[in-house]
């Protein structure tokens, strides 16, 4: 046979050979059984300067032009082969799939839901109000006056169209009985917003629930009542509750209500400032007032309100020293509720 032929012959073989090679390595000792120093190919070339003259040109044309077919072949499959070899060393199918973390509800939600529940448990009914709240709703149907010290710049987020980011949950209050007629039983879970610098007790942003309960024959001891079996079921049944005189616009007469320190059991500690309570927010009976602006008659219906500070709840409950934890979004706080 030619010479020609034979390396032709050689040059298929090898290019099929190329199509099984399944890593570097078989494709490296496939290209020294036919390219290297004494591979296959490489014999047959050599034989070309055996040749007469006059054959040499056909056979060294078929050599060179297999040579350099089969190289760039080998170039071609060794690129594919590093490639996927790469892509094989960094995805390693045998390990164990990583478990995606599983998210839960932040703490405040746990204690907000955790309100509701006990309050739905006394027939409160949840309701909704707008974060982003009229002036109007916020104070003056709360009969809190234009130069009441709330109303201030310093004290309250003001923005466009004179609206206000609300400052307290009581607007829910004005929304609800502007919309429907007594009897009511509701509670109102939501964000407010105060102008305040943030420290271990103060957050411009925070959570209250409003209480709002309007009959025909509601009275002071009802709400002293209904904040003590919340109280007890929050707590355990050893907490005690503390009414006192206090002043809000809306409520008549007022009061601010504490419970006995969970952390002392009252005796008196650092939480508690060595008082023995600790503060959870105002009540009082509905201002007749307040009434009016909505246009029931304070002759025919009577009802009392009340606000709960969820951080401070939430503080309570797990021996949380500083209220900026809840917002700062840190996981290793979070995990732990
Ligand atoms: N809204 C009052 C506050 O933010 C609390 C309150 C609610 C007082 C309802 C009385 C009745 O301090």
């Amino acid at each position: 046979m030619e010479l020609a032929e034979r390396i032709r012959q050689v040059a298929e073989e090898a290019e099929r050979m190329l199509g099984t090679c399944e890593d570097l390595e078989e494709l490296e000792a496939l290209r020294v059984r036919y390219l290297g120093r004494k591979g296959a190919l490489t014999l047959l070339l050599r034989e070309i300067g055996k040749l007469p003259p006059e054959e040499r040109p056909i056979a060294g044309r078929a050599g060179s032009e297999a040579k350099e077919k089969l190289e760039g072949l080998f170039r071609e499959c060794r690129e594919v082969l590093r490639r996927t070899q790469a892509r094989k060393e960094a995805l390693d199918v045998t390990l164990p799939g990583r478990r995606p973390p599983l998210g839960k509800r932040h703490p405040l939600t746990q204690i907000m839901d955790e309100i509701v529940d006990i309050f739905r448990g006394m027939g409160f009914e949840v309701v909704e109000g707008p974060e982003i709240e009229t002036e109007y709703h916020n104070f003056d149907a709360l009969n809190t006056p234009p130069d009441h010290p709330a109303r201030d710049l310093h004290d309250t987020f003001y923005v466009e169209g004179g609206r206000l980011l609300r400052t307290h949950t009581s607007p829910v209050q004005i929304r609800v009985m502007e919309s429907r007629r007594p009897p009511l039983r509701v509670l109102s879970p939501g964000r407010c917003y105060r102008n305040d610098t943030p420290d271990a007790t103060h957050s411009p942003i925070f959570h209250q629930v409003e209480g709002l309960y309007v009959d025909r024959d509601v009275s002071f001891a009802d709400l002293k009542g209904v904040i003590a079996t919340f109280a007890r079921q929050m707590f355990g049944p050893d907490v005690k509750v503390r009414f006192r005189p206090d002043f809000f616009p809306f409520t008549e007469p007022s009061a601010e209500y504490s419970f006995s320190c969970v952390f002392c059991g009252g005796k008196g500690c650092r939480v508690c400032k060595y008082t023995g309570w600790i503060e959870i927010s105002g009540a009082g009976m509905v201002d007749p007032e307040v009434f009016k602006n909505v246009g029931y008659d304070p002759e025919e219906y009577i009802g009392f309100a009340f606000g709960m500070g969820v951080e401070r709840l939430a503080m309570l409950k797990y021996g949380i020293t500083d209220i900026r934890l809840f917002l700062e979004n840190d996981l290793r706080f979070l995990e732990q509720f």
